[in-house]
């Protein structure tokens, strides 16, 4: 059988394919002689499968979509303080190439317009790199979220750089107020040198998914920038990478996202996918028609909007049920699904309202699908106050769900690899770590 995914990308292009309003990026020749007829829809997946249809292979160059990678890669060098000093968070609501600084700190307002990329690209790497250096920094990165070696396309750089008077005249405003501290120049160079990276739709989902499973690479498993990073990238882009177009974005696709003039569009998905888009006619605020056209069609297809209430998860507590057994009258809490905070506070309310009454108490999550650190601190603190009400705990977790049983101070708990062994312990129970006393 033929997997429907690919189908389905096919069939929407067909559906926009026509729509042929929007123009070129003119400002320079490269990218005003673009074919426009150009269309391509790519989604790879967090755990690495990439379905394509159009064109996913052609080449073209990065231009904005550089910007929120940079970001991440000038946050996990630098670190949040030095960054957040320089440039701010806050959507600008003007155009993406707009002349203008916040009146009091004199910082670009966000990352993903220019005077906010430019200053973003001199904070990538140690202090201490030449402009060169800087760049090979950028593109190593840019290439290790793509998962293969990007090279730099040089006639479209040489042509931006020959038109560069406004991005030159940011960084000179940026350089008067002290947020630059080099060559104005130099750091425009690099910036467009950053924006000239060729790459292919199929390269663009990839980066994304990279950020949509947390800053992993989904196929080379390197861990590309941390959780922390991403979560910020993805903040910022959810909230500026439209530009003036952000807030129709985030009300009518809601998918984290970032375009390019040269007709890239990419959204993440937390969790999910990576998507990716090329068709080279934009709109009005520099986004691709057909690209948004495209993300319109696949968030409302496939409830993709990050808004979306989700149904309610099924209930985490599978049942709660009493056993005799060799270690005498038992309660057991199965548990299943994935658990979060929501799911972690049912249990918790599962376990005060049925106050057992029996000696042991089993927390079962051989069911469990995955659960999150304060799901897990939670089910731990749990364990502890049964000690404490008088109770022997057992955790039956065949799956190393809770890697770290310990449930502290004057908490104890046995780890079993299954439902009968915590029912009717043997004398010298074997498995992975058998008992967990809390100090
Ligand atoms: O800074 C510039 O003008 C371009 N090289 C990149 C701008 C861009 O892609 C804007 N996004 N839609």
């Amino acid at each position: 059988m033929r997997s429907v995914v690919p189908d389905y990308l096919a069939e929407v292009l067909r559906d926009v394919e026509a729509d042929a309003s929007g123009r070129l990026a003119g400002y320079i020749p490269e990218l005003a002689a673009a074919d426009p007829e150009r269309l391509g829809a790519v989604f790879a997946t967090v755990d690495g499968e990439v379905y394509g249809a159009g064109d996913v292979d052609v080449e073209f160059t990065i231009q904005s979509i550089s910007k929120p990678f940079a970001y991440a890669l000038a946050l996990s060098d630098r670190g949040f303080d030095p960054v957040l000093a320089k440039v701010g968070v806050e959507p600008s609501g003007e155009a993406f190439n707009e002349i203008s600084l916040e009146n009091d700190t004199g910082r670009p307002r966000n990352p993903m317009i220019n005077a906010g990329a430019i200053t973003t690209h001199a904070l990538a790497g140690p202090g201490d790199m030449t402009p060169a250096e800087r760049v090979e920094r950028v593109v190593r990165g840019l290439s290790a979220f793509a998962g293969r070696r990007l090279r730099v396309d040089e006639t479209v750089c040489a042509s931006e750089m020959d038109n560069a008077h406004r991005n030159l005249a940011i960084a000179h405003m940026l350089r008067s107020h002290g947020i630059l501290t080099e060559d104005p120049r130099a750091v425009v160079d690099g910036y467009i040198r950053q924006c000239s990276v060729l790459v292919t739709a199929r390269d663009l989902a990839m980066m994304a998914a990279t950020l949509a499973n947390r800053g992993v690479h989904p196929r080379s498993n390197e861990q590309v920038v941390d959780g922390a990073v991403v979560r910020q990238v993805l903040s910022v882009m959810a909230t500026c990478g439209m530009y003036d177009a952000a807030g129709d974005w985030a009300t009518q696709v809601g998918i984290p996202a970032k375009s390019g003039v040269a007709g890239g569009l990419i959204g993440a998905l937390p969790g999910q996918l990576g998507i990716a888009t090329f068709s080279p006619r934009l709109d009005g605020h520099g986004n691709s028609v057909r690209g948004v056209a495209l993300f319109e069609r696949f968030s409302s297809d496939m409830g993709m909007h990050v808004m979306e209430v989700p149904p309610a998860a099924r209930a985490v507590v599978r049942s709660n049920q009493i056993r005799p057994g060799t270690g005498g009258m038992t309660r057991i809490f199965r548990l299943q699904g994935g658990i979060r905070f929501a799911g972690a506070e049912r249990i918790v309310r599962e376990v005060v309202e049925t106050a057992p009454a029996e000696p042991r108490v089993v927390l079962d999550v051989s069911l469990v699908s995955s659960i999150d650190d304060v799901a897990r601190r939670m089910l731990l603190e749990v364990a502890r106050r049964l000690t404490l009400d008088g109770h022997e705990v057992c955790l039956v977790d065949p799956e190393t769900m809770i890697p770290d049983p310990d449930p502290g101070d004057g908490g104890r708990l046995t780890v079993v690899g299954d439902l009968e062994q915590a029912v009717n312990p043997r004398p010298i129970t074997s498995g992975r770590k058998n008992e967990s006393k809390g100090s």
